[in-house]
């Protein structure tokens, strides 16, 4: 399974990188206004320092809602580095831009996917990635994970080539629960990645062991 860290936040992304276990970066409008990046150069710019950090793919979402504009804006976000994949919200414009994107060579995440159907349209359309929101589906009640093994089994009986990136990651659960359920990538926040180190055997196990080398070697 990749690791995609969920943040606009260079720090954590440095920090994840440093971890050595760092495939990519998902990034959204939302994510971007917390770190208080305004303005299209400065956002084009933040992008530009997150490929610089990471050796992996950086998802970076289009505004636009309208099919012209998501290409134009898409194709913009593409040509600041071979890194780049553009974000497209799983809408009908958002659909038939993913299309052109596949057909011009420009990879894609679908985003805002809560349904097996979205997933379908798209992997019809081509999108390198399909994102299932799984903490959102959770917040009303609903059953992110198995969503996320819904599309995972959907896919392998089309042999569909689109990855199931498992995204609103809010915990270190969920990111085990989205491995058993074979998703190909998860987005996390660095705390979600940083807990699955946490074991109390691996903490007293490591006490022991030190407290035993130093009764014998001082
Ligand atoms: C990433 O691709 C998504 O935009 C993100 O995981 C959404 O997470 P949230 O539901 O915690 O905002």
């Amino acid at each position: 399974m990749k690791f995609f860290i969920d943040t606009a936040n260079l720090e954590q992304i440095q920090e994840a990188y440093d971890l050595g276990v760092l495939d990519g970066v998902t990034t959204n409008p939302s994510l971007m206004a917390k770190e208080g990046i305004k303005g299209t150069q400065n956002q084009r710019e933040h992008y530009i320092k997150i490929c610089e950090i990471v050796n992996g793919d950086v998802s970076a979402e289009v505004i636009a809602t309208d099919y012209e504009g998501m290409i134009r804006e898409g194709e913009e976000l593409a040509a600041l580095n071979p890194h780049i994949v553009v974000k497209v919200p799983c809408i009908a414009d958002g659909i038939k831009a993913i299309k052109h994107f596949t057909e011009k060579g420009i990879r894609t995440n679908c985003t805002l996917v809560f349904s097996v159907g979205q997933a379908l349209l798209a992997a019809k359309a081509g999108a390198t990635y399909v994102s299932p929101f799984v903490g959102r589906l959770d917040d009303i009640c609903e059953d992110g994970v198995r969503l996320v093994g819904d599309i995972v089994r959907m896919y392998r009986t089309y042999d569909y080539k689109t990855q199931v990136l498992a995204a609103s990651i809010r915990n270190t659960k969920h990111i085990i629960e989205c491995v058993e359920v074979g998703a190909d990538v998860a987005t996390c926040p660095l705390s979600a990645i940083k807990g699955l180190l946490n074991h109390p055997l691996t903490d007293s196990g490591l006490k022991k062991f030190l407290e035993d080398y130093k009764k014998v070697n001082g």
